[in-house]
């Protein structure tokens, strides 16, 4: 079965909740707020006249940077129209702008924005390549390209070797993750796209007591076991009880490592790329400084 986010235009309501729902916890961690704003350090404030998101889902990354740094014109994208009503509705006083596109085929003039972020999505897309291309498409050259995912191939909740939990985040992740190694070919991606002056980071999200996001990763995960028969009801309510026991008791232990990726567009074009034609601009999607 696919990753529910590759196929997000095709998600009931239900999912679209669960996964909105999902969103907003992991982003209200403060571990998370921190990731971004180490990635955000590396943004110069020219910058930040002009910034795109590939890929917002509810806005709660959009949220977080515009509450951290200044910027002129905000735009969120995503192909999932509910997800993007929810990002409008939780977005203070209108200032941002969402709207609805594939981060493999963005509506924008080349070099439109000063800065392109990709939060949570290439380990999602379909076509992480195509994402990563379109964005440094509509950057301006010496703009810069930010990407931040989960390695989600190490994502944990083992007490040890043997810790049947661990089935819940096996199950978890290739029902909501398209490709759980994606962080480790940032730089191969990006190079490819043709940016420069890579930097790499990582980072450990952890959660003990507080632990709403990696919670739902088990019962996501448990719930995951049950519709393709590997349990019934009965163990997966054991499962999601006893991660429950864990964390009233301090002893629940949940990790997710993340990657970020910065670079910057080269300001002179590779002598092979002069000359190529621009892609014409799409009168039906006006430019971000449109009204
Ligand atoms: C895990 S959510 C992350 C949302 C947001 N960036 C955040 O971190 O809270 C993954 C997002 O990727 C979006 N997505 C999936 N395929 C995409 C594509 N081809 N282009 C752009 N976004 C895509 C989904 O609609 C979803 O909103």
């Amino acid at each position: 079965m696919p990753d529910v986010y590759s196929v997000i235009t095709e998600a009931d309501d239900a999912v679209i909740e669960r996964v909105a729902m999902a969103m907003e916890t992991s982003a209200a961690d403060p571990q998370h707020e921190a990731m971004v704003a180490d990635y955000l350090s590396r943004l110069d404030p020219s910058d930040r006249s002009r910034v795109v998101e590939i890929g917002c889902g509810t806005g709660a990354i959009a949220r977080i940077i515009t509450r951290l740094i200044e910027v002129g014109e905000y735009v969120g994208t995503d192909p999932s129209e509910p997800l993007l009503e929810r990002a409008r509705r939780f977005a203070p006083g209108g200032r941002l702008r969402f709207e609805r596109a594939d981060g493999a085929d963005l509506p924008f003039d080349d070099a439109s924005f000063d800065a392109a972020i990709i939060h949570r999505v290439l380990s999602h897309a379909p076509d992480p390549t195509a994402v990563v291309t379109e964005a440094v498409r509509v950057l301006r050259p010496g703009g810069v390209l930010a990407i931040c995912d989960g390695d989600y191939a190490t994502t944990t909740v083992a007490l040890s070797a043997t810790d049947p939990l661990q089935c819940c985040v096996a199950a978890f992740t290739p029902a909501f993750v398209n490709d759980a190694w994606v962080v480790r070919r940032l730089s191969r991606l990006a190079t490819e796209a043709g940016v420069e002056r890579l930097q790499v980071r990582s980072y450990g999200f952890v959660q003990v007591h507080d632990a709403d996001y990696m919670l739902s990763i088990i019962e996501r995960g448990a719930a995951q076991l049950v519709t393709t028969g590997t349990i019934g009801p009965q163990l997966a309510a054991a499962l999601t009880g006893e991660a429950q026991r864990r964390v009233d008791n301090g002893i629940f232990f949940g990790h997710v490592a993340y990657g970020s990726l910065t670079a910057t567009k080269p300001r002179m074009q590779p002598r092979s790329e002069a000359g190529k034609p621009q892609r014409a601009r799409r009168e039906s999607n006006p430019r971000p400084s449109d009204p």
